[in-house]
């Protein structure tokens, strides 16, 4: 297969639609120029839509998720400072190891991989600490590694449910903009997420939401902190400017993508993604096959991980699919390294597309050895669409 279109299924970088790469495509432009403002004070106010927080304060960073992580700790936490965090695949992993190399003093609570926020040990361990020594509770709202998405509107409850106020981090890079988020109704403190996901542009900005509890912590927090501080972006954001040089041709692009997520919808996003990731769950079911996700209520509406059966190699599966049929999946990291391949189902993506990546995977699967029918997964995503198609546009007549 030499022509037509290389097929991108892995969970971020996602599809950068075509208006977004052309918006990005311009001459660059003069980032202290008067009018510069008229760009970048909409965005700063459109990203707060998306948070769902009319009163967050939004940050933009040259970087990725992970230095985003790294701005959320290190403007609000003093070294040593006590926090409560969980793992249950490589991100969630990823965030307590720097929250380690960072200095602070964690507690992990370690689940199963296939599980997600384990809310009742969270209450347990916060209502024992009576003298509010822990500062911070971290949280990965979707753990892309395993596909599973967790319950932080709950989190929320149990911590109001004790009466603990440490701040509440959410890593939400591979949700936000793509499954439902709620910065203010959750009060999450510190929300995390990254450009190159739902918000469908290159990996290169780290965009945090930050809270007004948490921007008063971050004035007296201590520890050692430069590139990413929010004080330093604070002199100079409020007028649309950055106190280095910022990456232009991202702002044009984000407007474009904000541009395309209010015009099809905020709700309708999550209600497509949540369609097209129903899709093909059902197409792995069809072929006999599980989820890393060990219960429906952790199904992930961006990322579908797939547990391969056990004589075949995901490693393999995943080659094949790039190697003959030009579809890339994501790879099973660390613990689930050949055991399991993941299909993103998120950004700029419909039903057919998902068909296609359902047809790559099937081929990929039979080539590796999986005993799977062809087409037995493609026909069980093609029912379900037909359906959901049908009831939406009688949702839409009915409106
Ligand atoms: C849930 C989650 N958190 C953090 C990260 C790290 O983000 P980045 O790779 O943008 O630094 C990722 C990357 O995929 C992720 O999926």
């Amino acid at each position: 297969m030499r022509t037509g279109a290389n097929h991108l299924f892995i969970p971020g970088p996602t599809n950068v639609p075509e208006r977004v790469r052309q918006a990005m495509n311009v001459p660059m432009q003069d980032m202290r120029a008067s009018d510069f403002g008229e760009l970048t004070l909409p965005l700063f106010e459109d990203l707060k839509a998306v948070f769902k927080t009319k009163t967050g304060t939004v940050f933009m960073f040259p970087g990725s998720g992970t230095g985003a992580w790294e701005a959320a700790i290190s403007n609000t936490l003093n070294r040593g400072d006590k926090v409560l965090m969980s793992r249950f695949g490589q991100f969630s992993h990823l965030w307590v190891d720097m929250a380690e190399r960072l200095g602070l003093d964690v507690t992990a609570l370690d689940v199963e991989w296939g599980a997600g926020v384990p809310v009742d040990d969270y209450e347990r361990v916060l209502a024992a600490d009576r003298n509010g020594e822990i500062k911070a509770v971290f949280a990965t709202h979707n753990e892309t590694a395993t596909g599973v998405t967790s319950d932080i509107a709950a989190l929320r409850r149990a911590m109001d449910a004790v009466g603990h106020d440490a701040l509440l981090f959410v890593d939400g890079v591979s949700s936000i903009a793509s499954i439902d988020f709620r910065m203010d109704e959750w009060d999450v403190d510190l929300a995390v997420t990254g450009s190159q996901k739902g918000l469908m542009l290159p990996a290169g900005l780290g965009i945090l939401c930050v809270s007004e509890k948490a921007l008063a912590a971050s004035k007296s927090a201590t520890m050692n902190r430069c590139y990413f501080s929010f004080a330093d972006m604070l002199k100079m954001n409020p007028d649309g400017y950055f106190p280095y040089t910022p990456p232009t041709p991202y702002f044009l692009g984000l407007r474009a993508s904000l541009d395309l997520i209010f015009e099809e919808g905020l709700e309708n996003v999550f209600q497509r993604h949540h369609r097209l990731a129903e899709g093909v769950r059902r197409g792995v079911h069809a072929w006999g096959l599980s989820l890393c996700a060990n219960h429906p209520k952790w199904w992930s509406d961006t990322v579908s991980a797939i547990v391969v059966p056990p004589d075949v190699d995901a490693k393999a599966v995943i080659k094949l699919s790039y190697d003959k049929y030009r579809t890339s999946f994501g790879s099973g990291l660390s613990k689930v390294a050949g055991s399991v391949f993941r299909i993103g189902h998120l950004g700029d993506l419909n039903e057919v597309m998902c068909l296609a990546a359902l047809a790559s995977a099937e081929m990929a699967l039979r080539d590796a050895g999986a005993r799977i029918e062809l087409g037995s997964g493609v026909a069980a995503a093609q029912d379900w669409y037909r359906q959901a198609l049908a009831a939406d546009e009688y949702s839409i007549a009915a409106e």
